[in-house]
């Protein structure tokens, strides 16, 4: 008897402790209760989004979730296909950072009719009304930031985009880069970077010798850095053969910067006096060695991967327990069917004078990894 009672005892014991960690699965405790969430992710071809879809995992697993994290590598039937498959294998929610932000439509009212909650990563989903919450950061304000760096590199402002007096004169010649077209992010940078820079291109301070001003022709498909770097070639080869420089060029992505950098070398540019203002945005690794040590790059835009992920996290928690997660704008993010209730972050220009103090302290790079 005493022996039977004993072990009934210890089998209650193990189930309830295994109960704990189904609902729970940290030490903590969370929220996932061992529910699966897809993470759809663009490509690993850049380090932002792997810090991204580790960031995420890791968060959510916290939480208590099974996580299927999936990477397209920019093929946007790949993506399509990752996210059917998480829906046939029952994920509950689904974390998507889009490649081309039109064509999920179709694969988004599988969700919906599968009551399955959707979070858009970073990039707006577009033309579905079968999206729950955008997570992001001020995508307007990291296009003026972006330009504002190029500014203050050519002395013209501070890195809070403040007059400097006695500032140059000028005239300073720039060309400027646009990111993906699909991408709705991509406008949002170069809305944002033309506010800054068009007081002093209408004042003659800046001057874009290529002539090519529009989104259209700036703009970067996938933002591939080769395509980015052709574009600079050609520039060089048309404005630029008659030994004029170019002073500065916006750029909105790091490996767009890097395509820019090889262009302008194999012209003959050499670091050092000549060598123009670039740009860039994600603070990648390669990136943020060019502005430490060799001073090909500028300055870039970080944006904590880490913080996005827990915005991410905390929308999927909020919607899976049918609570409203914490927004702060409800305006500017219509996807053409509604606007998407966003919660948009903070990013911050980086420059040498900065990458301590921004990127170490903060632990997203070590000193060593920086060199
Ligand atoms: C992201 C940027 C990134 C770019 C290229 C954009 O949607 O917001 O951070 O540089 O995609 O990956």
């Amino acid at each position: 008897m005493k022996k039977v009672l004993i072990a009934t005892i210890a089998a209650g014991a193990m189930a309830l402790s295994l109960a704990a960690c189904s609902s729970g699965g940290s030490s903590e405790g969370g929220e996932g209760g061992g529910a699966l969430v897809g993470v759809a992710m663009p490509t690993k071809s850049s380090e932002r989004w792997i810090q991204d879809g580790d960031a995420v995992k890791k968060q959510l697993e916290d939480e208590g979730f099974k996580v299927d994290l999936q990477y397209a590598e920019d093929d946007i039937p790949t993506q399509v296909s990752q996210i059917e498959n998480m829906i046939t294998k029952g994920a509950e929610a689904l974390i998507i950072a889009s490649i081309d932000g039109t064509t999920l439509t179709q694969v988004l009212q599988d969700a919906a009719d599968a009551d399955i909650p959707v979070i858009a990563y970073d990039r707006l989903i577009r033309d579905t009304e079968n999206v729950s919450y955008y997570a992001s950061f001020d995508n307007f304000k990291v296009g003026q930031q972006q330009a504002t760096s190029v500014l203050n590199g050519l002395g013209l402002v501070d890195l809070e985009g403040n007059a400097i007096d006695g500032a140059p004169a000028g005239p300073f010649n720039i060309e400027m880069f646009a990111g993906s077209p699909d991408d709705n992010n991509a406008t949002f940078f170069w809305d944002g970077a033309q506010d800054t820079l068009k007081p002093f291109i209408d004042a003659g301070t800046l001057v874009v010798k290529s002539g090519q001003t529009s989104f259209e022709q700036a703009a970067t498909l996938r933002w591939d850095g080769e395509t980015a770097q052709k574009r600079m070639e050609n520039i060089l080869t048309s404005s630029y053969s008659d030994g004029t420089k170019v002073n500065g060029i916006l750029s909105p992505y790091d490996g767009i910067s890097r395509g820019i950098i090889s262009a302008l070398t194999d012209a003959g540019y050499s670091a050092g006096e000549e060598w123009p203002i670039i740009s860039g945005q994600d603070a990648e690794l390669d990136s943020v060695k060019a502005i430490n040590n060799s001073g090909e790059q500028y300055a870039t835009i970080f944006k904590d991967t880490r913080k996005l992920a827990t915005a991410a996290v905390e929308m999927t928690v909020a919607v899976l327990n049918d609570e409203k997660p914490e927004v702060n704008n409800t305006e500017d993010y219509d996807n053409g069917k509604f606007v998407v209730p966003s919660f948009l972050l903070d990013s911050q220009i980086v420059v040498k004078d900065n990458v301590n103090e921004v990127l170490v302290e903060s632990g997203y790079w070590t000193a060593e990894e920086i060199g």
